[in-house]
């Protein structure tokens, strides 16, 4: 179906957390490069009490720390705002909203659901019985879509009897980045990798989304869901099928997303005796990050409690490119340094020429930095310069891409702006299928109730190392090394 770009936008949930530090900064971003359409206009609504006014004046001294945008930019998108509160829970109160978005521009409406997912159905069901859906209407969702299989069908079922699939936005925050849409350029613009780029070739791969920080103020959500479902589910995920997948015949929705939801299926499950030698979860303990001391993960809580702050798997894709490449997935809070990376290690030469043997040759090794600088570094064996009188010495040196300096003059873009920006435009490309979401819980819950069943409890890592010992063990079994 052609779409066409949104005029009006309205975003629920626009007085929440996310709103307020990525969502309004993003439009922000678009509105200073021109890339809103003239007559957008953003419809904010929240169960807060308050006038139009008092929202934009808020939103207005939320921008006065960011730079890339002059006062006059920050005007104009601020004129765009308009605020509304609306009781979710209340059917009668869409009306009032369908009111306020007919007396503006006529065209697409872009609903943006930014409230706790247990939220969308009713708000589905409000936005039906206001009349406010129909063919020129879309709507983006934010993760978690669900807590299992099951709740996702729920809420899947919920927005898909108002919103038909090519409708639904489902948005993973990774997929907006920039380094991660790098990683489809590298494999797809470049004939290098692609020969290479199977188990013939490549030893393992290693996806690592570390990070440093702790609860940051959200343990009510967090305990409930762990890094299992909070971002393996997702972003790990979605890491593994742009590494893995085959080439889509086009850059576009449809093939994608075909290629992708193909890696989820052929995930091989973790289960029975697996379980122990392919997974770790863990929790962090206290600890210092940076020299500064920070508590264990159950006193944030504020109770002992069993949710996984870290884990690690040794992942099988059941496919005739990937048979028997282990994918090392690994993420967590507390760790040592913030780094999300994919490292792609190749097979070692068949047989050395050289006197050293094989045993000084280290594999080549290409590894994909996206946060936090993107860079994209290939490790090879050099010579070391020298008469080599007792035979040739050899050095790992690596042809090291900095994106950054690379591409300094360019302003480096938070995910939503091209989340926005698509999903305005109707382009579903970086948005993620019912299928995919319902595939990638199927997998993992599989693992969660694994764990439930042998009553393993998370392994406990000091806050500010890389996570438990178990971890290390689960990758020199194999005889691999996690890079760090
Ligand atoms: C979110 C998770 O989806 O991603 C958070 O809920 C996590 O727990 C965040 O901190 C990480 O995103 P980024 O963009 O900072 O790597």
């Amino acid at each position: 179906m052609i779409r066409h770009s949104a005029s009006t936008l309205v975003i629920f949930g626009a007085t929440g957390d996310l709103a307020q530090r990525m969502l309004l900064p993003a439009l922000l971003g678009l509105e200073s490069e021109h890339l809103l359409s003239k007559d957008l206009r953003i419809l904010c609504c929240a169960r807060t009490e308050q006038s139009p006014e008092d929202f934009r004046k808020q939103v207005a001294a939320s921008f006065d720390d960011i730079e890339h945008a002059t006062d006059t930019t920050k005007e104009s998108l601020i004129k765009r705002l308009d605020y509304i509160s609306l009781d979710f829970n209340a059917t009668e109160a869409y009306h009032a909203l369908a009111e306020r978005i007919k007396a503006g521009p006529s065209g697409d409406v872009l609903f943006h659901l930014s409230t706790a997912p247990s939220w969308y159905p009713m708000i589905c069901e409000g936005l039906a019985h206001a009349d406010l859906v129909g063919p020129e209407c879309r709507v983006m969702l934010e993760k978690p879509i669900g807590h299992d299989l099951p709740s996702s069908q729920q809420i899947n079922d919920a927005v898909g009897h108002v919103f038909a699939e090519d409708q639904v936005y489902r948005v993973d925050h990774y997929l907006g980045k920039d380094g991660v849409q790098n990683l489809l350029a590298l494999r797809f613009s470049n004939a290098l990798f692609e020969p290479l780029w199977n188990a013939q070739h490549i030893e393992q791969v290693q996806i690592t989304v570390a990070e440093t920080v702790g609860l940051e103020g959200r343990a009510g959500y967090y305990d409930q869901y762990g890094a299992m479902r909070d971002m393996v589910q997702n972003h790990l995920l979605q890491l593994l099928c742009l590494t893995a997948m085959e080439p889509p015949s086009q850059f576009e929705p449809t093939a994608v997303r075909n290629e992708k939801i193909k890696v989820l299926q052929s995930l091989r499950p973790i289960e029975g005796g697996d379980l122990a030698t392919h997974s770790v979860a863990g929790q962090y303990s206290e600890g210092a990050i940076k020299g500064q001391s920070v508590k264990a993960y159950a006193e944030e809580v504020g109770q002992a409690t069993n949710t996984e702050t870290f884990v690690a798997l040794r992942a099988h894709l059941d496919n005739w490119r990937w048979s028997g490449v282990p994918f090392y997935l690994r993420t967590g809070k507390r760790m040592t340094s913030r780094v999300t990376e994919i490292y792609i290690q190749f097979k070692q030469i068949p047989h050395s020429i050289f006197s050293s043997g094989l045993k000084v040759i280290k594999p080549n090794a290409l590894v994909i930095r996206l946060q936090p600088e993107e860079r994209i570094s290939l490790q090879l064996m050099n010579k070391t310069p020298g008469l080599d009188r007792d035979g040739m010495q050899f050095s790992e040196v690596a042809l090291d891409l900095d994106l950054h300096s690379a591409f300094d003059h360019q302003r480096r873009r938070g995910a939503y702006e091209r989340l926005y920006l698509d999903a305005l435009e109707g382009n579903g490309t970086l948005f993620v299928r019912r299928d995919e979401v319902e595939s990638a819980w199927t997998w993992v819950d599989n693992v969660i109730a694994g764990w439930a069943e042998q009553g393993s409890k998370p392994k406990l890592y000091s806050a500010g190392t890389w996570g438990p010992s178990a971890a290390v063990a689960l990758t020199e079994r194999h005889g691999h090394s996690w890079r760090e």
